[in-house]
C-alpha cells in the first residue's frame, strides 16, 4: 500500500496521513468492535439487496457472503487483527474483506458508515433488550421464590425509616417485582422502537442508485408482526437520531435505581441494628483490619453502579443536545455510555439473582421487631372509625393513647381498660383484639394489599407469567 494512501477508505483526497494523535482521538474500534457481528449481518443483507437490484452478480454476492462468514469466524475465535489506524469496526471489516474478495470494493455501494452504524446499533439494541429482559426475569423469579418460601414472616414496613405498619416480608419483596416488571415493559418498548431499519439513508440524503430498502429491512428482521418490513421515513433523521440511545440508557438507569433501592433495603436489613436477613458469604467480603466484619459489598456496588447508569443517560443527552443535523463525529462517543449501561445492568442483575438465592432470614429478629404494638396504632384508629368515630377524632384519640402509654411506661396493648375507656366511650373491652398481626393482615384484603390471600394470588399469577415466558 502506498504510504501516502495508508488510509485507503477515504485517503484519495489527502496528500498526507493523519497524525498519530488524530488516530488516537479518532479511533473507535477499541470499543465498537463489539458491533462486529451485527456489522457483518448488515453487510450480508446489504450485499443481498445489491444483488437483488442488479448491482452485484450472483458470483460476487456468493464471494462476499463467504468472505464475510470467514471474517465472522476469525472474530469469534479471537484471531481477527483489529487495526486502530482503520478507525472503526466498519473499516476494519471492509479492509479485511478487500484482502479476501475483489468484489469487496463494491460492497459499500449506496451505503455510508452513517446509516451502517445506525443499523448496527439498532440490531445491537434489539439483542441487548432481549438479554436484559431475560435477566430481569431471573431476578423476578428469585424474588418470587424468596417471597414464597418466607410466606409467614412479617416485618415492620417503614416510612421515613421509622417503623410504620406490619407487612409480610413477601409483600415487600413483591414491591420490587412490580418495579422489575415495569422495567421489562420499558425494554420491550425500546425493542419495538429499535425495530425500524435506517439502511438506505446513506450519508444524509439516500442514493441515486435503485436500491430496495424494504428488501434489506426484511433480510435483517426489521419486520412487524405480519412480517412486513419497517423502514425509517427521513434519511436525515435516520442518520442523526439518537433517541434510542436515550431511551435505552434511561431504561437502564431506572432499572439500576430499582436495584439500588432494593440493595439498600437488604444492606439495612443485614446490619446488626436490623438483623432481619443474613447475606450469603459468597456475596459479602471481609475487612483487612477488622476481623469481625462481613460487609455487604455486592449490594453496595450495585447501589454504586446505578450512579454510573444515571451518568451515562446524562452523558448522552449532553452529547446530542447542541448538534446540528445530521451526523457529527461527536456521535461516535454515543456507544460507550450505552455499552457501559448494558454491562453494568447485566452484571448487577446477575449478582442480584445469585445473592437472592442465598439469603437467609432471621425469623426471631423479624418477630421481635414486628411485635411492637405501636405498629398497630393505625388499626386502632380503624377500630374506632368502625364504631362510628370520625377519622380525625379517632386519629387524635389514638395519639392520646400513645401519649398515655409513654406516661405510664406501659406498652400500648397493656394499658388498663378503665384508662382507655376514660379517653373515649367508643372503646369496648374488645379493643385489644386489634393487637393481632394475623388479623391486621387478613383484614387488608383489597387488591394490592398485604393480606396472605392477596399475596398468594399475586405469587400464583407471577409464577404463571414466568412459566409462560420460560
Ligand atoms: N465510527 C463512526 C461512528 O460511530 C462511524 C460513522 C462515521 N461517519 C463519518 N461520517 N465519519 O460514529
Amino acid at each position: 500500500m502506498n504510504e501516502k494512501n495508508k488510509q485507503v477508505t477515504w485517503g484519495g483526497r489527502f496528500k498526507g496521513n493523519p497524525s498519530e494523535l488524530m488516530l488516537e482521538i479518532g479511533e473507535s474500534v477499541s470499543f465498537d468492535h463489539r458491533l462486529a457481528l451485527y456489522d457483518i449481518e448488515g453487510s450480508r443483507a446489504h450485499a443481498s439487496m445489491l444483488k437483488h437490484v442488479g448491482i452485484l452478480t450472483q458470483e460476487e454476492l456468493e464471494a462476499l457472503h463467504q468472505g464475510l462468514d470467514q471474517i465472522a469466524e476469525t472474530i469469534q475465535s479471537g484471531t481477527f487483527k483489529w487495526d486502530k489506524s482503520l478507525e472503526d469496526v466498519h473499516m476494519n471489516i471492509e479492509q479485511a474483506l478487500t484482502q479476501l474478495v475483489p468484489a469487496a470494493s463494491k460492497l459499500h455501494t449506496a451505503r455510508s458508515r452513517n446509516d451502517q452504524v445506525a443499523t448496527d446499533m439498532r440490531l445491537w439494541f434489539k439483542d441487548a433488550c432481549v438479554s436484559l429482559v431475560s435477566e430481569l426475569e431471573s431476578v423476578i423469579k428469585g424474588l418470587v421464590e424468596c417471597a414464597e418460601s418466607n410466606a409467614t414472616v412479617v416485618i415492620p414496613g417503614y416510612t421515613h425509616l421509622q417503623r410504620a405498619q406490619p407487612v409480610p416480608f413477601a409483600h415487600h419483596l413483591l414491591a420490587y417485582v412490580e418495579m422489575f416488571m415495569r422495567d421489562i415493559d420499558r425494554f420491550a418498548s425500546v425493542w419495538d422502537a429499535s425495530n425500524i431499519c435506517p439502511l438506505g439513508s446513506g450519508a444524509i440524503a439516500g442514493t441515486t442508485l435503485p436500491i430496495d430498502r424494504l428488501f434489506a429491512a426484511e433480510a435483517l428482521g426489521f419486520v412487524d408482526d405480519e412480517g412486513n418490513p419497517i423502514v425509517t421515513q427521513n434519511s436525515m433523521d435516520a442518520v442523526s437520531d439518537r433517541d434510542l440511545f436515550f431511551d435505552f440508557a434511561n431504561a437502564c438507569a431506572t432499572s439500576g435505581v430499582h436495584l439500588s433501592r432494593m440493595a439498600e433495603d437488604f444492606i439495612l436489613w443485614n446490619s446488626s441494628e436490623f438483623g432481619f436477613v443474613q447475606l450469603p458469604d459468597a456475596f459479602t467480603t471481609g475487612s483487612s483490619l477488622m476481623p469481625q466484619k462481613k460487609n455487604p459489598d455486592a449490594f453496595e456496588l450495585i447501589r454504586g453502579k446505578s450512579a454510573r447508569m444515571i451518568g451515562n443517560a446524562q452523558t448522552l443527552f449532553t452529547l446530542v443536545k447542541g448538534l446540528p443535523l445530521t451526523y457529527n463525529r461527536d456521535l461516535q462517543e454515543d456507544k460507550l455510555p450505552v455499552f457501559d449501561s448494558f454491562d453494568q445492568l447485566m452484571l448487577s442483575l446477575q449478582v442480584t439473582a445469585a445473592t437472592l438465592s442465598g439469603i437467609e432470614l432471621n425469623k426471631a429478629r423479624c418477630l421481635e421487631a414486628v411485635s411492637d404494638p405501636l405498629l398497630l396504632a393505625t388499626d386502632i384508629v380503624d377500630y374506632l372509625v368502625k364504631k362510628g368515630v370520625a377519622f380525625r377524632d379517632a386519629h387524635h384519640l389514638v395519639g392520646s393513647l400513645v401519649q398515655l402509654s409513654e406516661e405510664l411506661e406501659l406498652p400500648l396493648d397493656q394499658l388498663p381498660f378503665e384508662k382507655v375507656k376514660a379517653l373515649d366511650k367508643s372503646f369496648d373491652e374488645d379493643w385489644v383484639s386489634v393487637f393481632s398481626i394475623d388479623k391486621a393482615l387478613a383484614e387488608r384484603s383489597g387488591v394490592g394489599m398485604p393480606s396472605p390471600d392477596q399475596i398468594k394470588k399475586r405469587i400464583g399469577l407471577l409464577k404463571e407469567l414466568l412459566d409462560e415466558k420460560a
